[in-house]
């Protein structure tokens, strides 16, 4: 028989992926999937760098080199951190471990961090990547604690106070905090946190002695806009501990979402490769957003300006939730909102999903081919009551 636990597990939330998505000439009527964070601008360029990188030593079917990643992939990846992310000290190979992407290490961080079935948790702010309250909790028996840092000020040096005021009202409850995590650049927002947030974040967990996770799998989407002031990515490895914080008690996190070992220290090795690509990305990215930014605006649908990095666009359609129908419920008219999307053949994750302080939080991901772009946000725009479609 299989266990409780096990029984929890089988029921993942989707398992099979997505069938029929929205193709302009396969599939005119598929959904549009703006739900994951993919970047399908670049998915031909991967592509064609896989296959023709793709001739595997036979070495490699072996267990060869251990759990930690090969010592190939560790030492590309200590080049690509070093030429990309700024560390305050240069990064050894020995100081990088692998896992099969940033899920699994999430998941180690917080089982590295908490005790199960001991009331130790993990402080975030919220709206932040949905995901964390499955893959920080699922099998480790971790709690996460969301603290009200403000819909749009988390990224400000006056978060901190907000997480330690949390931090106290959780330990007043009985929660012993281990770690606080943030994402940065941020997720939904696009936001990337300042140099002076993070020395703040570093001192008051230095001060109440737990971790400091930064999720940085966005750190190389950033990009620069022309029409206002882009903030600057900062890796919580540019910041000199010394003085602020022990340096074990700061984890960074980064992936390549869905690569293969050897493949990925390929593409890390090759850095011309690898900086041409990211140029590539970050412009396509910021034209997507452009273009996104500008059906929103005709549509009269209000989102956070300020982002300038990953994928996605915060949407603000809180004017837009049919409150009427769900007797002033927002958080239930947020869903209704969502189910309709659906059945217009749109989906987006919510600012419930995402642990939205308040309802109408929606996030639009904009990373793919421009005409189920504006297919997808001619769909939502649609379900607007007294809204005109988008053209
Ligand atoms: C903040 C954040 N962390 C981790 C992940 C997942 O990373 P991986 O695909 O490497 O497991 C995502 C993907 O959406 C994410 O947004």
């Amino acid at each position: 028989m299989i266990s409780t636990r096990g029984k929890g597990w089988a029921n993942f939330y989707f398992a099979h992926g997505n069938l029929n998505n929205y193709h302009a000439t396969n599939s005119p009527t598929g959904p549009v999937n703006f739900l994951f964070a993919e970047n399908w601008l670049v998915h031909e360029d991967l592509t064609e760098f896989i296959n023709t990188h793709n001739k595997f030593d036979s070495q490699l079917c072996s267990y060869g080199e251990g759990y930690t990643g090969t010592v190939r992939l560790r030492a590309a990846m200590a080049k690509h951190l070093n030429a990309h992310f700024k560390p305050a000290k240069k990064i050894d190979s020995e100081e990088i471990t692998f896992a099969a992407g940033v899920t699994a290490l999430n998941e180690a961080s917080a089982l590295l961090t908490c005790n199960p079935d001991n009331q130790e948790g993990i402080l975030l702010g919220g709206p932040v990547y949905g995901a964390f309250s499955r893959d920080l909790t699922m099998r480790t028996g971790a709690i996460l604690e969301y603290v009200d840092v403000g819909d749009t000020e988390q990224f400000s040096p006056d978060c901190v106070a907000a997480y330690e005021a949390g931090f106290e009202a959780v330990k007043a409850r009985g929660v012993n905090i281990k770690a606080l995590i943030i994402c940065n650049p941020h997720n939904p927002t696009g936001r990337c946190y300042s140099r002076e947030t993070l020395v703040g974040l570093m001192r008051l967990c230095a001060s109440k002695g737990i971790h400091l996770i930064s999720d940085e799998i966005y750190a190389l989407s950033v990009f620069r806009r022309d029409d206002g002031p882009s903030e600057e990515f900062v890796s919580a490895l540019s910041i000199d501990p010394t003085g602020i914080i022990d340096p074990a008690q700061v984890q960074v996190l980064y992936g390549m979402s869905k690569f293969s070992m050897d493949l990925a220290a390929k593409f890390l090795d090759d850095q011309e490769y690898v900086t041409k690509f990211l140029e590539k990305s970050q412009s396509l990215l910021l034209r997507n957003r452009l273009i996104a930014e500008e059906l929103l605006d005709q549509a009269g649908v209000g989102y956070h300006k300020k982002g300038n990095a990953g994928l996605f666009i915060w949407l603000d359609l809180a004017p837009f939730l049919p409150v009427g129908e769900t007797n002033g419920d927002g958080w239930e008219a947020e869903k209704l909102l969502s189910q309709r999307f659906a059945q217009a053949g749109v989906t987006m994750s919510t600012g419930g999903q995402y642990h939205a302080p308040k309802p109408g939080g929606f996030r639009l991901v904009y990373s793919f081919p421009e005409d189920a772009l504006r297919e997808g946000i001619r769909r939502y725009a649609s379900t607007f009551k007294g809204l005109e479609l988008v053209r």
